[in-house]
């Protein structure tokens, strides 16, 4: 037997939601390592069963609960299993997750990762429930699904009041994290072999502006200093807010050549009425403008975006207005989505609610001239040679490869470089999302 205690436990971790959740469980991931837990391969057998929740839309809810019926019954045939609770769901219901599911034993917010640790530390024999608000909680080691690729948070929570979204309240006040902090964390990446970092905040592009003193850096004056760190070939960054994508960070893709050719910019919606409804700060115009600015300096960016459809009061003429703007702007594609009360948010209370299968027809519509759109756009990468990232093989024919273009399109390509590569890749035909081709062999890219 060893001399060093208990066998090592094992864990389970189930994540939903965004890539800021998708970051919180390689936190969570990483934590549970340092305390000597492995990591299960399903939830059969695990000793502790975690999910990590989100609350955006209804459906979100429904596929964490379904998902949760099983760790019921593996509580119920071995209840010395630990069943945990974490992110944006649990933080929207709070206490009331162990008066639905007294299996739970312990259930925590978005920013109470490490109060994990002190649960699972102590002797407590009660369920316990962590949703306080903090400053960033001191730095968690992730572990990371590629060795080459990492995400760095650089804020957290959101001070936007979107009438339609549950954030604001179950991610807390917006705050940023030292510049400082940040640019050693993206070092020590590099160090270790990363070349594409993910900047994630809830809106990025206001970074900074709650730091004071030497730390105080704008949007733009970080990602031109991690564009700076040798080593990091690619910068990406999510999710930014219309209002905010000014001069200085389109200059800032324009003039940095780590800087992705990408801009992720969340229309929601083409009416200027609708928009002022959900309080997005910007209408129609002003959306328009930015666009402008971003084609004048960067023309063959891709640019995506978010979009809902059948927020309450939404005319047929607002929604005509929407699909006006999808046409317009051309995208490279899009996230779209049906409006979905949630608990607490102002839109959740307005009344003119849109019936269903009008959303459904308005959904059908949309999704239509998104992907014809993006059909038309990618077909400009045809004839081309782009750089590409490698991930690994394709998932549908393991005989070719799989990577991103720096427009962050999927490339499926044959040829024989290895994961974390960048190689050069011919590019032969497109569809809305995918790029196909082959590698170019005897120009290995930078
Ligand atoms: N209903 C539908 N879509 C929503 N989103 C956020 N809240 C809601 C909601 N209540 C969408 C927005 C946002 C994306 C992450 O999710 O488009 O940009
Ligand atoms: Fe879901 Fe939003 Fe929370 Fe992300 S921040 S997990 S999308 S509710």
């Amino acid at each position: 037997m060893g001399t060093t205690g208990p066998a090592a436990k094992s864990f389970h971790v189930t994540t939903f939601g965004c890539q800021m959740n998708e970051h919180d469980s390689e936190r969570m991931k990483g934590m549970l390592s340092a305390l000597g837990y492995s990591e299960a391969p399903s939830r059969e057998g695990a000793d502790l069963i975690l999910f990590n929740t989100c609350s955006i839309r209804e459906n979100a809810d429904s596929r964490f609960i379904a998902h949760l019926g099983e760790a019921k019954r593996l509580k119920g045939e071995q209840p010395d299993i630990v069943v945990g609770v974490g992110g944006c769901w649990a933080q929207s219901v709070k206490d009331e997750v162990f008066d639905r599911f007294p299996f739970v034993d312990v259930a925590f917010g978005p920013g109470q990762i490490h109060k994990l640790a002190e649960f699972l530390t102590s002797d407590s024999i009660s369920a316990q429930g962590y949703f306080e608000f903090e400053d960033f909680a001191g730095h968690l080691p992730a572990r990371r699904a590629r060795p080459f690729q990492a995400w760095v948070q650089i804020s957290q929570g959101c001070n936007c009041a979107c009438s339609y979204c549950i954030v604001p309240s179950t991610r807390g006040r917006e705050s940023s994290r030292r510049s400082g902090e940040i640019l050693e964390e993206v070092r020590g990446l590099a160090a270790e072999g990363v070349r594409e970092v993910t900047l994630l905040g809830q809106n990025v592009n206001s970074y900074g502006r709650d730091l004071r003193g030497e730390e105080k850096r704008t949007f733009a004056e970080l990602l031109r200093a991690v564009d700076a760190v040798d080593g990091i070939d690619r910068i990406r960054y999510t999710s930014p807010h219309p209002k905010d994508m000014k001069e200085d960070v389109v200059l800032a893709h324009a003039e940095c050549p780590a800087v992705c050719e990408h801009i992720h910019l969340p229309l929601q919606s083409g009416s200027s009425r609708v928009l002022k409804a959900m309080r997005r700060t910007y209408d129609r115009e002003r959306y328009l403008d930015r666009v402008a600015l971003i084609r004048e300096h960067l023309p063959d960016a891709a640019l995506t975006t978010d979009i809902i459809v059948g927020f309450p009061g939404e005319t047929d003429a607002d929604f005509e207005e929407t699909l006006e703007v999808v046409e317009e702007v051309g995208y490279d594609g899009a996230f779209t989505f049906v409006f979905s009360p949630r608990r607490g948010t102002e839109a959740a209370a307005l009344e003119q609610r849109v019936p269903h299968p009008l959303k459904k027809e308005r959904m059908e519509r949309l999704v239509e001239a998104v992907q014809r759109r993006a059909r038309e756009r990618s077909q400009r990468f045809v004839g081309r040679t782009l750089n590409v990232l490698v991930e690994g093989p394709s998932r549908t024919d393991p005989a070719r490869l799989r990577g991103r273009s720096r427009h962050n399109k999927a490339v499926n390509f044959e040829g024989t470089a290895a994961a974390g590569e960048i190689v050069a890749v011919e590019i032969a035909s497109a569809t809305s999302q995918t790029l196909m081709g082959s590698e170019r062999l005897l120009s290995r890219a930078r």
